[in-house]
């Protein structure tokens, strides 16, 4: 085979084989094809699009490019929640020991922050000692004894991702569906979890800026995962807003330690406890509304608290700090954001948060960046709220003052206040199964 009669089938809108899919990526990944030629097929890929067949085996394909992992130690159904990338969400760390702490495991491979979305790894990081990098056995021990571990996705998991993710990145290829679709269940097919519930956002934080387009994804990646033979299910929700206050790792923590102790923000409430109660369902603990009941009854007892405790204990980390989490330090500087005028925040621009919070030292522009953990953004006032001119809007954190001012213009360029308040809109828009 040739990569140029690859490359030309898909420019001229062709369907690629499975055969010439597996041997692009194979040879990709030996490093025996180079990146401008891999960069003008995922160019091809981006305007030609792909059929779900070719999409499956790009997927597959990506899945079987590294070590497939085996977690058949694990006693019991494994559930994983993946969402496609936001801000201030921080579902994973809420959603992850309620479920365990009513008996399902969760053994989860969580990512980086990427582009100005943040990433779980990065925020559980931020408590002291914590260990996101674990032998697999002691990864298997974790989840049998303590029912969750979470850590970041090993080197050798579906690596033609990495490749091709670092190439997109800078290629402007990311927002492709197809490439999306195989990048994100590429690497969750390679890890072995029995069931999958996506968390698919839409809107100006989210890849995906329209609900039609989020659709379509969802759609995809529930129909890839469900040939895989994996339980899928997935929520299309609303990104045209932060979830919750908080943005940035540590500051996130504590609002995820909030929510587990049930005086969370109603948003991030009422998401975290849909989306554990999903993962429930498709777990075999009963429908729905039984499970919805449980998951409220986790968080009132303090069942799921203690379990994160008890996971960050046995992850290296000190569980004091999630019983009383004001023990997190705050960053050294600090400016609060007025509003310029009288009115309701009308909308606001999602990625443009994201991105002051990225400037605040809360996410990396290089690989070598170093994040720093109490860097971030505290919301005072959300879309539909009510504002005077002059009053607080959001409260940033740096490290470095010299960081305060960009990320202040970037957070009011991000904001519109209109007289008018604006219509409500529901949080949750789908449920793809
Ligand atoms: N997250 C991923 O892992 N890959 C993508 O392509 C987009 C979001």
């Amino acid at each position: 085979m040739r990569m140029y009669d690859i490359i030309r089938k898909k420019r001229d809108g062709g369907e690629l084989t499975d055969a010439e899919i597996r041997w692009f990526l194979t040879e990709y990944v030996a490093e025996r094809i180079p990146d401008y030629q891999a960069a003008a097929l995922c160019m091809a890929i981006y305007f030609r699009g792909m059929t779900v067949e070719e999409t499956a085996s790009l997927t597959f394909a990506i899945r079987d490019s590294g070590e497939r992992l085996d977690f058949s130690g694990i006693n019991g159904l494994r559930v994983d929640k993946h969402s496609t990338g936001g801000v201030g969400d921080k579902t994973s760390l809420v959603v992850a020991p309620i479920v365990a702490s009513l008996g399902v495991k969760v053994a989860k491979m969580s990512g980086r922050g990427l582009g100005h979305t943040g990433g779980t790894v990065d925020k559980l990081e931020a408590i002291p000692g914590f260990q996101t990098d674990l032998p697999i056995e002691q990864f298997e021990r974790i989840v049998n004894e303590v029912g969750i571990a979470i850590v970041g996705q090993n080197a050798t998991l579906a690596p033609a991702d990495k490749l091709l993710y670092a190439l997109r990145d800078v290629t402007a290829t990311v927002d492709s569906l197809p490439l999306i679709v195989s990048s994100i269940m590429g690497k969750k097919l390679a890890a072995d979890d029995d069931c999958i519930v996506l968390d698919v956002k839409t809107g100006s934080g989210s890849f995906m800026k329209t609900l039609a387009r989020s659709r379509e994804l969802a759609e995809w990646m529930v129909a890839i995962g469900k040939r895989a033979g994996k339980r899928m299910r997935a929520l299309i929700t609303d990104m045209d807003r932060p979830l919750g206050y908080a943005i940035g790792n540590s500051l996130e923590v504590v609002e995820a330690i909030e929510t587990l102790q049930g005086r969370g923000p109603a948003d991030l409430t009422e998401l975290c406890v849909a989306l554990a109660s999903h993962m429930l369902s498709i777990s075999d603990r009963g429908n729905y509304e039984v499970c919805e009941a449980k998951v409220k009854q986790a968080i009132a007892n303090g069942d799921a608290l203690r379990t994160f405790a008890e996971m960050v204990r046995a992850q290296g980390g000190d569980p004091q700090w999630i019983l009383q989490p004001e023990r997190f330090p705050k960053a050294k500087f600090s400016r609060e954001v007025l509003a310029e005028t009288d009115g309701y925040i009308a909308a606001v621009d999602t990625e443009g948060y994201g991105v002051a919070s990225l400037m605040l030292g809360a996410g990396r522009n290089t690989k070598e960046d170093v994040i720093h953990s109490a860097a971030g953004i505290l919301l005072k006032r959300k879309t539909g709220d009510p504002v005077k001119r002059g009053e607080v809007i959001a409260v940033l954190y740096a490290e470095e003052e010299a960081r305060l001012a960009g990320a202040s213009r970037r957070l009011l360029e991000a904001t519109r206040i209109t007289k008018e308040a604006p219509a409500a809109s529901p949080l949750i828009l789908d449920v793809v199964d």
